[in-house]
């Protein structure tokens, strides 16, 4: 490639933020808000993963991204498949944005990107810390909770409180309920 256009790649401020978004949280829209004040563009990719068994399918999750970002206009919601490197060289991306909530994230994420870095050097992962308020939050705990009836109320937008997909799970029916407290 020649220099001047590896320049241009450098400077692109188009920010990617990957992740599965199984579902979105307020953590993950806390760091949308903070890329979109630093990125020209912040693109937030839904991987599609054949081989995960997820709780939104992949249309539920962009939808409800799109709608809990539409305040946001340099934000885009999109969909990938295969390399991450692939995916950003294709959308003319320079940057990966990731969320660190605490030391315990630091490991996986290093290792992430260092290998990122190594299949495309000129792609730059970039750290951000959601608020305090979010560092215990995760859409894995989020579909625990709401798998077992938890509240769900201040971790993810209300529009995936409300949850719209046929695999999020219902409180159960009043009647088990009474059973149960029998059975206890
Ligand atoms: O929110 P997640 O599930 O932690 O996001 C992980 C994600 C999507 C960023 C990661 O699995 C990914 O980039 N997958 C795409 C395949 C790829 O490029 N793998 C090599 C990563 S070093």
């Amino acid at each position: 490639m020649c220099r001047g256009a590896r320049a241009t790649f450098m400077k692109t401020s188009i920010a990617i933020y990957p992740g599965s978004f199984d579902p979105v949280t307020n953590g993950h829209l806390d760091l949308i808000g903070r890329g979109e004040k630093m990125f020209d563009r912040v693109i937030v990719a839904v991987l599609k993963n054949m081989e995960k068994e997820p709780l939104f399918s992949v249309t539920e999750r962009v939808e409800m991204l799109r709608e809990v970002t539409k305040q946001f206009p340099s934000v885009e919601v999109d969909v990938f498949q295969g390399l991450l490197v692939d995916y950003a060289r294709k959308r003319d991306a320079a940057v990966i944005l990731r969320g660190i909530r605490a030391v315990s994230d630091y490991e996986y994420e290093l290792q992430m990107a260092l290998m990122n870095r190594k299949l495309e050097p000129r792609l730059e992962t970039v750290f951000m810390l959601p608020g305090e308020t979010y560092s215990y939050l995760s859409a894995k705990l989020v579909r625990e909770i709401a798998q077992l009836g938890g509240p769900l109320t201040g971790l993810v937008p209300p529009l995936v409180e409300q949850g719209s997909g046929p695999n999020w799970p219902q409180p159960p029916p009043k009647a088990v309920l009474s059973f149960q407290a029998v059975l206890d």
